[in-house]
């Protein structure tokens, strides 16, 4: 029998054989030749739909992509993850946010006993909250929330309260994230001391962005509330217990979490504390429902119809066969327009890595770049160059089948219509005659996925989550990475922290490369001249 390693490469050999045949091949004439194609390239997944047959993969190709992840044991990567074993490597830790949607009641992995005993925490301090029975210093209802938090610490949370507000009304949140100072500027004055809750969000609590804005929150509260506001209306939410108590953050509203939770998985944890004061814990419930129902089919579904695997064999036959650069989200819902950024995060960071798990350079390329828009206003900005620019981009459509917006109900009727119209024209493309035809040809053969959820609730937003966190999982296994460490994060932060005195004018620049000193001296020059 051939060695793994040799029958790995075979794999990858024969996909791009298969990438080869299938060059000249339109994706629309796939369609001709495979009668059952609509329905041998798309599933059903718990009232989701995903349909990829819009792609340039057959059924050949397919069966070699199975080959490849079985190859690569994704099968038994998966059960080491939600058995909590160690597969962070280089961090030696475990990969646990999956139990972190196990509901009450049944079994957690061992290490994880917290998570049941801090959700009851939590839905006790957002319950007493949202009705009134915890106050503020001056014995206000708060009115708003701001969570301070980057990265992980506020991409999901942000997304999730800006997907779901139509489904629960409670106290408004909002994000500060950016060490520009011009972000807290254009919130705190919209803010009222006496009702506003502060969470600190933070997995280190060391992070400077967050800990920076932190420290000026807490000082805009004591000028504006007074000196005791600040042990009343502030909360945290962090693995770092000891520094949140070094903060003077009070204990009964600090929330831990393991460091078995990666940042960019924390939504699950008590990083969507403000998810639940804001939408309600019976809103934040079902979106660890929908998640645990992704995990449980992710678990079980046999292959060909199992929605995460599936999903991560498109992406790798598009990046790392067929060579695509990047990816586009696009949401043909307004309420998911932070998904580009929080999927850029997710998978970005998970698998935009130069090595495999050993520290071998990695044969293949990484992951895909990621960006988007929501349709259709991408419609009126990039989609020219995704129909007719000489690059290919595969498009990831995502849509609901109704909207819940009942007075509107012919703008979801025109959505609906401008999300099918660009996949089909992306495959279809146009061939004109006469004037100006060589200006009007699309020439389509673009690949797209499309997306249909019945309708955006917290369920299903847990749901799409959870499913694009199992697709970045089975890509990290295909391509023998370590989708959870970020080292590659470090070295511009310890950069910044060197450059700091040298910005600020107290140290001399030293040896730092000519560019860089150039830069400097102008930033200088230019506040000298004002
Ligand atoms: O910059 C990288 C990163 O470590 C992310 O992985 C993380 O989500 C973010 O910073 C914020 O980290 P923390 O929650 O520790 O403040």
């Amino acid at each position: 029998m051939m060695p793994a390693a040799a029958r790995h490469k075979s794999s990858w050999e024969k996909l791009r054989g298969h990438h080869a045949r299938l060059a000249q091949t339109p994706i629309l004439h796939l369609f001709s030749a495979e009668a059952e194609r609509g329905a041998d390239f798309s599933l059903h997944c718990d009232g989701l739909f995903f349909d990829f047959s819009k792609t340039c993969v057959d059924q050949r190709a397919m069966n070699s992509l199975l080959e490849l992840a079985t190859g690569r044991g994704w099968e038994q990567r998966r059960a080491a993850m939600f058995a909590g074993q160690k597969i962070n490597s280089s961090e030696n830790r475990a990969v646990l946010h999956t139990a972190l949607r196990i509901p009450e009641g049944a079994a957690v992995p061992d290490g994880c006993d917290e998570i049941h005993p801090t959700l009851s925490r939590m839905r006790k301090f957002s319950t007493d909250i949202r009705e009134g029975r915890l106050r503020s210093a001056s014995g206000d209802k708060f009115t708003d929330i701001l969570n301070i938090g980057i990265g992980g610490s506020e991409l999901g949370p942000a997304l999730a309260c800006g997907a779901l507000r139509h489904c629960a009304a409670g106290p408004e949140a909002h994000f500060l994230s950016n060490i520009d100072a011009a972000q807290a500027a254009s919130i705190l004055p919209r803010l009222n001391p006496h009702t506003t809750l502060v969470i600190v969000t933070s997995k280190t609590f060391t992070t400077i962005e967050t800990m920076t804005n932190a420290r000026a929150v807490r000082r805009w509260m004591v000028e504006t509330a007074g000196s005791q506001a600040p042990e009343i209306q502030f909360a945290a939410v962090s693995s770092n217990i000891p520094a949140c108590a070094a903060f003077g953050i009070n204990p009964d509203r600090v929330f831990g979490f393991g460091d078995y939770i990666g940042g960019r998985f924390s939504l699950w944890s008590p990083v969507g504390l403000v998810v639940m004061l804001a939408l309600g814990s019976e809103a934040f419930h079902q979106m660890l429902a929908g998640a645990h129902a992704m995990d449980s089919h992710f678990n079980s579904a046999p292959e060909r119809k199992n929605l995460p695997l599936l999903h991560a064999l498109i992406n790798v036959w598009h990046h790392q066969i067929c060579g695509y650069p990047t990816r586009a989200i696009l949401p043909y819902d307004h309420r998911l327009r932070r998904l580009p950024a929080y999927l850029q995060q997710l998978i970005m960071e998970s698998n935009g890595k130069s090595v495999t798990h050993s520290g071998e350079e990695l044969p293949q390329r990484s992951a895909a770049i990621i960006w988007g828009e929501p349709g259709t206003n991408g419609q009126h900005a990039f989609f020219q160059a995704l129909h007719q620019g000489n690059r290919t981009v595969p498009c990831e459509f995502l849509i609901a089948a109704s909207g819940d917006a009942p007075d509107l109900f012919n703008h979801h009727d025109l959505l609906i219509a401008n999300c099918l119209a660009q996949s089909e024209a992306l495959m279809s493309g146009q061939n004109p005659r006469g004037d100006l035809a060589a200006h009007r040809r699309c020439p389509g053969d673009r690949p797209s996925t499309t997306l249909i959820f019945p309708r955006l609730t917290p369920f299903v937003l847990g749901q799409l989550l959870a499913l694009q966190e199992h697709s970045v999982f089975v890509e990290g296994s295909i391509l023998d990475i370590n989708s959870f460490d970020q080292w590659g994060v470090e070295l511009g932060k310890r950069m910044a922290g060197r450059l700091l005195p040298l910005v600020a004018g107290e140290k001399p620049p030293g040896d730092i490369n000519a560019s860089t000193a150039q830069l400097l001296r102008n930033v200088h020059a230019a506040r000298a001249a004002e």
